[in-house]
């Protein structure tokens, strides 16, 4: 394991840990898991499902998720045929294990709303052939272009509470240099039909680090985003990853820049009435806790469905392959639309996690959140200590990075402010090789 020293000594920016092990670690499962007994097995009363919808209307400059720009139709209206077939199997392999309850749904992409009004309700139909009863939670994610009050209207008026829009940026400049043409005309009118269509949860998406970007423009965002109250902000420290239009043209993200910009934005949320709850997220205080029962990120299962979207059982995470180049998520999604209906039936790729694995999984998640790790939680779900599991924990406290009581290990600000080092430090050897080995396409 990298010495903790030289984690600190290096960029604090290595990787967004929203998920472990990274999808980078996947490879094809030998042989195929069957979805039916995976599923039997689980815990299966709090489920959580999610959709991918990977289009947009433009390849963003610094994006590498799953998505293919300006689709033609003819893609997407099979696309959502495939969708449909896809649920009707997930559906009948969960049913073979008895009574399953979904408590939490998300529409993410890519961007679910460029799809139009009736393409919408088609999927949100698909939502209901996977058990989603109304009133339970569910949040989609839009864009300035394509927060259309039509589009707001099916979501909301079908159960959405949480509409997500990245935004990056309300200086049109800063925008343009990562090669996201965005009018801040069509913020404020998408932001304005947000708040019109009522959902209970706003959030909204800003990066910093942007080329060009000053603390007076960095503060310009923050309070033009302020200003609609939303109910949750997300500050992303901007990546330059590989394969992007930015990484492609060299462009680099200048630490210095991050850090101070964070810092900024991290104090002015709070100083607004935000509550930090990772790096990333922050919640208004006077918002309250989100409807509906605790979504347990570290073990409640996850039904992941659309090309691109991730399954996680506690003992296998799967997925279709990924991609970010033009020509291998074309080739991807062109083969998911033509699959047979067997090959949903299976898991295929993905990753195995065994009893180690499950246990630093839910360290790493539970550490990087404001929260931190709960003692009696942990022991509760594996038997054991996690400061005995995992002994380079103690190496945190006296580094200011930790504070460690008789019922949890919480990071400090000064380490959640590094919680993307922290994360990717904890990372086990054989993630670590995989991740190392693996060939972007
Ligand atoms: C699925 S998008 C949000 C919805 C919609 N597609 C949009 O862009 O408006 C996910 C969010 O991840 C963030 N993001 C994506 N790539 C990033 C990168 N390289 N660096 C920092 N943040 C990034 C952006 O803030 C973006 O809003
Ligand atoms: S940031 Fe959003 S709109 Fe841009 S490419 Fe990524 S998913 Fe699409």
């Amino acid at each position: 394991m990298t010495s903790l020293a030289a984690v600190l000594d290096a960029t604090r920016y290595q990787s967004y840990v929203y998920a472990y092990p990274h999808k980078t670690a996947y490879r094809p499962l030998d042989p195929p898991r069957p979805l039916g007994p995976l599923w039997a097995g689980e815990r299966r009363d709090a489920l959580f499902l999610y959709l991918h919808v990977p289009f947009c209307e433009q390849r963003c400059g610094f994006c590498n998720l799953f998505t293919r720009p300006v689709p033609d139709a003819a893609l997407v209206d099979a696309y959502l045929a495939t969708l449909t077939r896809q649920a009707h199997v997930v559906r009948r392999a969960l049913d073979e294990g008895g009574a399953f309850a979904i408590a939490r749904a998300a529409i993410g992409g890519g961007t679910p709303t460029l799809l139009d009004a009736g393409q919408l309700t088609r999927l949100i139909e698909l939502t209901r052939i996977m058990g989603l009863a109304r009133g339970v939670p569910m949040s989609v994610e839009t864009s300035p272009e394509t927060a259309l009050p039509d589009r707001l209207a099916v979501l909301v008026g079908s159960g959405a509470d949480r509409i997500s829009i990245g935004v990056q940026s309300f200086v049109e400049a800063e925008c343009k240099a990562v090669h996201r043409p965005q009018r801040t005309t069509d913020v404020h009118r998408a932001l304005g039909a947000i708040r019109d269509a009522g959902p209970a949860t706003l959030n909204l998406d800003l990066m910093y680090g942007l080329p060009g970007q000053t603390a007076e423009t960095w503060e310009t965002s923050l309070a033009s985003a302020l200003a609609y109250r939303p109910e949750e902000i997300y500050l992303y420290p901007l990546y330059v990853r590989p394969l992007t239009t930015l990484g492609k043209r060299g462009a680099e993200a200048i630490d210095h820049d991050r850090i101070a910009l964070y810092e900024q934005g991290r104090d002015g949320l709070r100083a607004a009435g935000y509550r930090q709850v990772s790096l990333r997220m922050f919640r208004r205080e006077a918002a309250g806790t989100p409807a509906g029962p605790v979504y347990c990120c570290q073990d409640d299962g996850m039904i992941g469905l659309g090309c691109g979207a991730r399954s996680y059982t506690r003992a296998v995470h799967y997925s279709t392959e990924w991609a970010v180049g033009a020509r291998g998520v074309r080739d991807i999604l062109d083969r998911w639309v033509e699959r047979a209906d067997a090959a949903f039936a299976v898991a295929e790729y993905g990753f195995a996690l065994d009893a180690g694995e499950q246990r630093r999984r839910w360290l790493i998640l539970s550490l990087l959140a404001d929260d931190g790790l709960a003692i009696a939680a942990y022991r509760t779900r594996f038997g054991t200590d996690p400061a005995a599991d995992f002994p380079e924990l103690a190496e945190l406290t006296p580094r200011g990075l930790a504070i460690h009581t008789a019922d949890a290990i919480r990071l400090t600000p000064e380490g959640l402010g590094r919680a993307d080092a922290l994360g990717p430090w904890l990372y086990s050897a054989d993630v670590q090789r995989r991740m190392a080995a693996y060939e972007l396409t």
